[in-house]
């Protein structure tokens, strides 16, 4: 790894149920980032985090395993970056509560995160309340440059960026600021992937069509893709199709059966197939390995275990403990 690049780290949650939406937009952009080579990248499995929503042990286990899989089965190469589990790393939550302390309730109160979930309901966890000084200690552990992540996730960026001013000028030291400030890079909103009904593909709506979904799968979706005899070009086998081929490659296909719906969808049945595929055997095939992945997410552990004790012993210097 070349130490003069800067850093990038994401999290993502194990929320498991991968879909092509999920794909198209956000997985896609992330993997092609790390793929530029501009970066030394930390990809983190943010499992704390996700245990404000999950608390079941098997779930967790499973949708860890998932997710590492998943990523690597559609680019992510463990040999040129450090994945690793949150979990593995004792000091994200060593600092987040450092953190804590010099954090006040109005300012956690402001986050959006937050006034979402107390909209939805009053009884909120302290973990949930406290999510933003975990993320803070995620990014500032590594002295990370930038974090590419979704719009939704700007706030949480800009309260890392206020924690890491903050600390530096409360513990100001003689060696100068232990944290850098981090960026944002807010990936470009991709349009909505449409489900097989046409509202939003996601989970909750029970219209998905699975990232490594079998061809069985494939064709059950597909075929099941609402369909109207309003217009001579089915709107949602179309809105798919063209995550998959140009308009222009499409175009000859639409004339040539137009109003013959069945022709369409086979046609997205096989390119489906064609752009699943390899991604779902690479995936079986180490899902039929959990070790392998274990030994992975492991390894990733040591890499940021270690990065992350440099800095700590900074900050234990800066606050006096040490
Ligand atoms: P779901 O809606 O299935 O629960 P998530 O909320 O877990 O999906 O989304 C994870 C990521 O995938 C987010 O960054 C989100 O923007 C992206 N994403 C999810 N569904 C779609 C979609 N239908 N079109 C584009 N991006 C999507
Ligand atoms: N909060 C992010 C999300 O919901 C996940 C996350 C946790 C994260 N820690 C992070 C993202 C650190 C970027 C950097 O998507």
């Amino acid at each position: 790894m070349n130490d003069q690049k800067p850093i990038l780290l994401s999290g993502i949650k194990p929320t498991g149920d991968l879909h092509i939406g999920n794909y198209f937009g956000a997985m896609k952009q992330q993997v092609d980032l790390f793929k530029s080579g501009e970066y030394q990248c930390f990809i983190m499995i943010a499992d704390y985090h996700a245990l404000n929503t999950m608390q079941d042990a098997k779930g967790m286990r499973e949708r860890t395993l998932e997710l590492a899989a998943a990523y690597i089965a559609v680019g992510l190469d463990p040999e040129q970056l450090v994945l690793f589990k949150q979990s593995d790393v004792p000091a994200h939550t060593e600092l987040a509560w450092i953190f804590d302390t010099i954090t006040t309730m109005p300012y956690l109160m402001r986050a959006h995160a937050f006034k979402d979930a107390e909209a939805k309901s009053k009884e909120i966890s302290v973990g949930t309340f406290n999510y933003p000084m975990l993320m803070a200690a995620d990014i500032l552990l590594y002295d990370t440059a930038i974090v590419p992540v979704g719009q939704d996730q700007k706030q949480h960026i800009e309260y890392a960026r206020d924690t890491a001013e903050k600390f530096n000028r409360i513990f100001a030291t003689e060696s100068g600021d232990t944290f850098t400030l981090p960026k944002e890079h807010i990936m470009p909103d991709v349009a909505v992937v449409p489900g097989t009904d046409g509202q939003k593909m996601s989970k909750s709506y029970g219209n998905v069509i699975p990232l490594f979904a079998s061809r069985d799968t494939i064709v059950e979706k597909v075929m099941s893709i609402v369909t109207d005899s309003s217009g001579e070009r089915p709107e949602n086998v179309y809105a798919i199709h063209k995550l998959l081929k140009s308009e222009a490659e499409l175009a000859p296909l639409y004339e040539e059966h137009k109003g013959k719906y069945k022709a369409l969808k086979d046609a997205l049945v096989e390119d489906l197939e064609t752009f699943i595929a390899p991604m779902r055997e690479r995936y079986e095939a180490l899902m039929q390995n959990p070790n392998e992945i274990m030994a992975i997410l492991e390894k990733g552990g040591q890499q940021a275990r270690k990065a992350s004790e440099a800095k700590m012993e900074a900050v234990h210097k800066a606050i006096g403990v040490r």
